[in-house]
């Protein structure tokens, strides 16, 4: 009897819904698709009912119906059974103790010669600069042939220049070095199409072949290049004294001394008094008796630098300027040892 089969489909569907393995989601599933599925024990027998007869047919329908959804309902119950206690397991498993002490999180700091670029560049971008980047790994061309500097020049030499020896190179091929001075992005900028009128700074790393306890292989310098009509050595000392007062404040005084570099004409060292002992000591630390201190090396840019790189230095004058920063750093931040800068030693970098 189709009848008698059909409720002994419920029973065993029933039977295996409350059974241990039912315990899983997914063999739920496998349950539902066995019975209730386009192959499954209840369909087959509702395709059975065709064979029945027209009075049969309706009362057995109905019950088949019934069995159907008591199974739906039993599947039902079971996966919401499921889920609740796969919720109640949890909440238990992940219960928060919040009388616990929290986590200690550090703070960061900004390193100090971070700081001072930052501070660098917000002063010279409100004076209209733009900031011009190059890479650390340059060629000679720009490091030195472009800035008028050529292949006799003792800035050249190995013991003042790391130079990069490409893969498989037998002898060195001294056209690449790591930048000894920023003053090479002063010719990428003016060759990436930048056309007078000029401003612009650039801050980063460079390096030297020196190692004391002022001197690091690695440094920092910030660049900076203006070039336009009637631009004279006052706009120069105009532009850095502005920039000194607004790092060291309105009492800073700066002096222009006159020096040497290949690629400015006429040249010029910048030196800034003594914010410690105004010259008035001849025993002070920081200036060592002299009342001023040396910041930075400066000049016009030499016509020769301005004519390589496609702008007539007929019609167009400009000042540059390169001024380290880790010396700057340590004089703002007192630090006496420029290896503190590089040694990354957390309890030092966090004091300032
Ligand atoms: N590049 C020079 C140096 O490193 C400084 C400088 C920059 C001088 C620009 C003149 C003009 O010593």
């Amino acid at each position: 009897m189709l009848k008698d089969e059909l409720s002994q489909i419920l029973d065993e569907a029933s039977a295996e819904i409350k059974s241990q393995s039912a315990n899983l989601l997914d063999f739920l599933e496998q349950i539902r698709i066995k019975y209730l599925g386009k192959k499954g024990k209840l369909t087959d027998i509702l395709k059975k009912l065709g064979t029945l007869s027209a009075e049969e047919r309706p009362a057995i329908g109905a019950f088949a119906n019934e069995i159907k959804t008591k199974i739906e309902e039993l599947i039902a119950d079971k996966q919401k059974e499921l889920s609740n206690a796969n919720f109640t397991k949890k909440l238990a498993e992940e219960k928060i103790d919040i009388t616990l002490p929290a986590k200690q999180r550090e703070v960061g700091k900004r390193h100090p010669i971070s700081q001072i670029i930052l501070e660098l560049e917000d002063i010279f971008i409100g004076m209209g600069f733009d900031i011009g980047r190059g890479p650390e790994i340059e060629y000679t061309y720009y490091n030195f042939d472009a800035l008028n500097t050529p292949k006799n020049h003792p800035a050249r030499d190995i013991q003042d220049t790391f130079y990069i020896k490409r893969d498989g190179e037998e002898i060195r091929e001294d056209d690449i070095v790591l930048r000894t001075q920023t003053s090479s992005v002063q010719i990428r900028y003016m060759e990436n199409n930048n056309k007078p009128p000029i401003r612009m700074i650039a801050p980063g790393r460079t390096a030297r072949v020196d190692f004391d306890s002022t001197h690091s292989p690695i440094f920092h310098q910030i660049e900076g290049l203006v070039v336009d009509k009637n631009i004279m050595l006052i706009d120069l000392k105009e532009t850095l004294e502005a920039v000194f007062k607004s790092l060291f404040g309105e009492d800073t005084e700066i002096r222009l001394r006159p020096h040497y570099f290949p690629f400015t004409e006429p040249s010029v060292e910048v030196d800034y008094k003594c914010f410690r002992c105004g010259g008035s000591d001849d025993s002070c630390p920081l200036c060592k008796g002299e009342g001023w201190i040396e910041m930075l090396g400066a000049g016009m840019v030499h016509p020769k630098v301005l004519a390589g790189c496609g702008i007539d230095p007929m019609v167009y004058t400009g000042f540059a300027f390169g001024m380290g920063l880790d010396r700057l750093a340590m004089m703002k931040y007192s630090i006496d040892d420029i290896r503190n800068l590089f040694e990354n030693d957390i309890r030092f970098l966090r004091q300032f």
